[in-house]
């Protein structure tokens, strides 16, 4: 497999696994399935993807394939979560392929009325000065492995900067993320998070 030259055994694994993943198409009885599935996720991701709860993400309008990482990552133990495992575990490769297509069609969530305008502008600023633009794209909307932050809810998006930076998650696509988050202050997390959660 000369395609794999990842820096850890677990990187190879989850290579193979999405491999696997992105070689069937899906069809209208896959989609019918994944709606199916999906309403095992409703409880706790809400309506339409769109999480009516604190700590849980959105995942309307994630890119496929973020999603479907995330996925694989939560089965294979990477990525932990007390919620999470136990519903990942019960997931096929085909389950992850179709709920992947499924949330990533949904119209992503609506950002809410900017209380903070303020504290928009800091996030911005250190949104440019840490370049988070050149991989989740000027609008915030994510691609490939890369996820939307743009509209995810603001403490969630706290708690996921804090997880990468004390190295509670690591994240695929090289941990980009685990350098990227490790010298932000705790001023810049609550402006980003504020900012992105309004856009
Ligand atoms: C019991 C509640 C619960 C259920 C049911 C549940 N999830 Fe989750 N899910 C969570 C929580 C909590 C997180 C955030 C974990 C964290 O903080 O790292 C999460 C995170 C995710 C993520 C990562 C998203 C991101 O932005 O990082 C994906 C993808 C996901 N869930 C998919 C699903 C799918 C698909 C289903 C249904 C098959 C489902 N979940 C059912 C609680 C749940
Ligand atoms: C070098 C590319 C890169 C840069 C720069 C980058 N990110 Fe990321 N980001 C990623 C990737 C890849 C992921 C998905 C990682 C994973 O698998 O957990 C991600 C995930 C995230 C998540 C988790 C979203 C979720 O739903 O779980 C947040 C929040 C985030 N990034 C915020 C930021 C912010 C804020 C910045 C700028 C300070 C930034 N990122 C800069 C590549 C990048």
């Amino acid at each position: 497999m000369p395609m794999i030259r990842s820096r850890s055994v677990l990187g190879a694994l989850c290579c193979i696994a999405l491999g696997a993943l992105a070689s069937a198409s899906g069809n209208a009885a896959d989609s019918a399935a994944a709606k199916e599935k999906a309403e095992m996720c409703v409880a706790c991701h809400g309506q339409g993807g769109i999480s009516q709860t604190e700590n849980i993400p959105s995942l309307a309008g994630q890119p496929d394939q973020f999603l479907q990482w995330q996925m694989v990552f939560f089965r294979g133990g990477a990525r932990k979560n007390e919620q999470m495992q136990p519903i990942a575990e019960q997931i096929s490769n085909e389950d992850i392929r179709a709920l992947g297509a499924y949330f990533a069609s949904l119209t992503p969530p609506k950002a809410t009325q900017d209380d903070n305008p303020d504290l928009s502008r800091k996030g911005a600023e250190a949104a440019a000065g840490r370049r988070c633009a050149s991989c989740h794209t000027d609008t915030y909307a994510g691609t490939k492995a890369v996820a939307r932050i743009a509209g995810q809810r603001e403490e969630y998006l706290v708690k996921s900067l804090h997880d990468y930076k004390s190295g509670v998650r690591s994240g695929g696509a090289g941990s980009a993320m685990t350098d990227v988050a490790y010298p932000l202050s705790e001023e810049e997390i609550t402006a980003l998070a504020h900012y992105l959660a309004h856009l």
